[in-house]
């Protein structure tokens, strides 16, 4: 893997690349993955879409994270099961300063509609977090309490800024979000989105899949800042952050 931004580098240290801040405060991390011309998904999945370097970046994503959330359509899409670390993303995980258990998957759905015997519910070591709202049918809810630490953080959808808070509250503010496209626009709207990496797959895909964010069009657009940029294979791995400020 190089480096080409900021500075040229044969070499990558991924745990130095991708450390959160030095910051109190929560921190919301996207992880993304496109084809050339635009395509989030091949067959309904981003997996055609990856390659050893995105997932390599993805591990130490996960690895330095204290919490992945993920909208529901991507955890049925993609069958999410709970985070489960390899030696080596233990060690990153250690030199960062967290603790040995995995970061919890925290689920983002109005519906509740999720099956709670399904193994990210049931395997979990660090119990998944099901973020819901007061719309939720009560059976629903109360179903999932029993296998997940259930958090209702709106009326009818999701407030997606308390539930950042109701995270910090856990102990969890150096967040990655994966998606998807629906939840991600919303991360965008609510002025939450700290950083964006972006893994430009070096694929054409055409068809009629969606983009890495989808709903309403944002006038103006949201203007972004390449904060550096990986190569490996053909791969992109940048990373952006909103150009608003100059984190
Ligand atoms: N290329 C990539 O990097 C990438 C990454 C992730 C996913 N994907 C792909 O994207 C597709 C899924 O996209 P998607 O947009 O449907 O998935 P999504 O954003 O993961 O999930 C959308 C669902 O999340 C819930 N949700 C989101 N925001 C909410 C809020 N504020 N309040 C309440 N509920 C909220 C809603 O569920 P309820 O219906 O329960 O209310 C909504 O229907 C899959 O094909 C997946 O493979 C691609």
């Amino acid at each position: 893997m190089d480096q080409l931004f900021p500075d040229r580098s044969d070499t990558v240290d991924l745990a130095a690349a991708y450390a959160y801040p030095p910051t109190h405060r929560s921190w919301l991390r996207a992880s993304m993955i496109g084809s050339v011309d635009g395509a989030a998904t091949v067959r309904g999945t981003s997996g055609a879409l990856g390659g050893d370097a995105d997932r390599a970046v993805l591990r130490m994503l996960r690895a330095l994270t204290q919490c992945v959330v993920v909208g529901i359509g991507t955890a049925r899409a993609e069958g999410y099961g709970p985070v489960q670390l390899r030696p080596d993303q233990l060690a990153a995980r250690r030199a960062s300063g967290l603790g040995a258990a995995p970061p919890p998957i925290a689920v983002v759905t109005g519906s509740a509609d999720i099956d709670p015997d399904l193994e990210l519910f049931t395997g979990a070591e660090s119990p998944t977090v099901v973020l819901t709202t007061e719309a939720a049918p009560a059976e629903r809810r109360a179903a999932l309490a029993r296998r997940a630490d259930l958090v209702v953080v709106g009326e009818e959808r999701v407030d997606l800024a308390a539930a950042v808070a109701a995270l910090a509250e856990r102990g969890h503010r150096r967040l990655l979000c994966e998606g998807g496209p629906g939840l991600l626009a919303q991360v965008v709207v609510a002025g939450l989105l700290d950083e964006l990496c972006m893994t430009l797959s070096p694929v054409l895909a055409a068809g009629d899949a969606g983009r890495i964010l989808g709903g309403p069009a944002f006038d103006p657009p949201v203007r972004l800042r390449l904060a550096h940029a990986l190569q490996d294979d053909g791969f992109l791995l940048l990373r952006y952050v909103p150009a608003r400020d100059e984190r």
